[in-house]
């Protein structure tokens, strides 16, 4: 466990609880987040925290198992802070009173105003009289518990902040982890403060931390990392070859489904900036000749992934084996998610498991950014001195480019589509576009189309833009291009790349559309 000073988020099951956590670390405060089932007081004890947040969350206090704290939770001594749900649990649990909903649930803005603004979890809030604030929540505070008084009211919440300073128990109705209350961080950093954290979790002192924890891990062992060119496998990857040096060995597979130059400069930067010991395993040939004349998407995806484990498994026996598999697993796969019916859930994704290497190689894993959010292991890179434009380089899939070239995946249209892509993203890098772009590419479709050209009657290739904006890629909109901008680009691959005709400009979003063609 991380020796920083530690805050607990014991989570109700709110859909913003992760907010919580990126308010507290933009604090330079270390947090997790525990579902309320997995919390006892043996845990509460082992973990230590210097303050606890008790999250929001869908139950109500009345339902049967409705979700709790374990007991100990208000014997720690340290400072408590119920949100919405939680300060229900609070009430309900030392002593106040909570009615169901009726005809007072409030969803939405509200405006809190001061009963009394002298509690320092209140400095600097209410400057104007009154404050906005977010509010959801069915069931309410009807009778606070001994100890406690009011210092904030809203029109349908009289016990919109509530606290009992000399327990330093704090309770609210709204959410402050959300956008919409928009003095929020200032109430986290209050109750920080307050708590005694001194804000002792930055990327410097991590970068320290981890690698002493690294060394202790691996010892003198070996490790092997499957480096993509991603963000988080390169973060890794460097932040264990500082730890460890050369007994970590880099793979970079590179199945010829890389974009113009893309591999060369994965490959020169780790060798030649990061010194890393790196085998650059050409397989483009292996690859190609697999995909050749198979069009279903699921089965080039399959291909893909088999035969990455294949290549990754024999040049790790090449070099005669590795007692760790290194991966970029970061904090928000490694969340569990809470579940009312039924026992605790442990859906804990692996999409950053490469392809089922773990299962299959049955070596222990290093996880260095297992605790770090993605803004987070951006800092941490640049901390460890990778390039910004690598740092802010737009996500890219594993199967690559054979998933922007729906149909059979030839060399001839690969080759295409590289000199596409190419000129699209410089376009969108000339215009100062790309930071505001989640994930940009060209697709080839697999449609000639006649064009006339100078004198001559063409017959090529389609092809698609996709520019989209997302937080998580799990939903996205498509980028709104001005038409000058599109006609440019649109002019601009027909003109510099020999075999496409005509550029279309995809505007579906996410859902019902994918960010990827296949
Ligand atoms: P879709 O197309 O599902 O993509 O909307 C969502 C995000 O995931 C990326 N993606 C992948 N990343 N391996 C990856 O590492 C994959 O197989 C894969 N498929 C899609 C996609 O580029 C987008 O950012």
């Amino acid at each position: 466990m991380t020796q920083h000073q530690r805050l607990l988020i014991i989570d109700f099951g709110s859909q913003v609880t992760q907010l919580i956590a990126r308010r507290l670390r933009e604090l330079n405060i270390y947090c997790e987040i525990h579902p309320f089932n997995r919390v006892d007081d043996a845990f509460l004890k082992a973990f230590a925290p210097r303050a606890v947040i008790l999250s929001g969350g869908p139950a109500s206090v009345f339902a049967e198992g409705a979700p709790m704290p374990p007991g100990g939770v208000f014997d720690l001594g340290v400072p408590i802070l119920g949100i919405c749900y939680g300060q229900q649990v609070m009430m309900h649990l030392l002593g106040g009173k909570v009615e169901r909903g009726k005809g007072t649930a409030e969803f939405g803005r509200a405006y809190v105003t001061p009963s009394d603004a002298r509690l320092p979890l209140l400095d600097g809030w209410f400057a104007e009289g009154r404050e906005q604030v977010w509010m959801s929540h069915g069931d309410h505070v009807s009778e606070i518990a001994p100890g406690f008084a009011v210092y904030g009211t809203s029109p349908n919440a009289p016990y919109a902040i509530t606290a009992d300073p000399a327990r330093r128990f704090y309770a609210v109705q709204f959410h402050p982890e959300v956008h919409h209350t928009p003095k929020g961080a200032k109430l986290y950093e209050n109750f920080v403060r307050l708590a005694g954290f001194t804000g002792d979790w930055t990327m410097g002192a991590y970068r320290e931390d981890a690698i002493a924890r690294i060394r202790a891990q691996v010892g003198d062992k070996k490790v092997i990392c499957a480096l993509s060119g991603g963000v988080d496998s390169s973060v890794a990857a460097i932040l264990i070859h500082e730890a460890i040096g050369d007994q970590l060995t880099c793979v970079f597979v590179d199945h010829g489904l890389m974009r113009l130059g893309e591999s060369e400069q994965v490959v020169g930067m780790f060798r030649d900036h990061y010194n890393l010991s790196l085998i650059h395993a050409d397989e483009s040939d292996l690859f190609l000749n697999r995909l050749e004349g198979v069009g279903d998407p699921e089965t080039k995806r399959k291909i893909i992934g088999g035969l990455f484990i294949e290549v990754f498994d024999k040049h790790a026996k090449a070099i005669g084996g590795a007692d760790f598999l290194a991966q970029g697993t970061l904090y928000p796969d490694v969340i569990e998610s809470v579940s009312f019916s039924g026992g605790p859930s442990a859906t804990i994704k692996s999409h950053h498991n490469v392809g089922g290497l773990p299962a299959r190689m049955k070596m222990q894993l290093v996880e260095p950014l297992r605790e770090l959010f993605k803004d987070e292991v951006r800092a941490l890179g640049r901390e460890l001195g990778l390039p910004e434009s690598f740092i802010r380089r737009h996500p890219f899939p594993g199967p690559g480019l054979a998933i922007r070239c729906p149909g059979a995946v030839s060399r001839d249209k690969l080759d295409i589509l590289r000199q596409a892509d190419a000129v699209y993203l410089d376009q969108i890098r000339k215009h100062g576009l790309y930071d505001d772009i989640w994930q940009a590419f060209v697709a080839i479709l697999p449609v000639r189309t006649v064009g006339v050209m100078g004198d001559s009657r063409t017959y090529d290739y389609a092809c698609s833009l996709r520019a989209v904006t997302s937080v998580d890629g799990m939903t996205a909109d498509y980028y709104p291009f001005s038409h000058e901008f599109l006609g440019e680009t649109a002019t601009r691959i027909i003109n510099e790349v020999q075999g496409i005709n005509r550029v279309m400009y995809d505007v579906t979003s996410k859902p019902p559309g994918t960010i990827e063609m296949e």
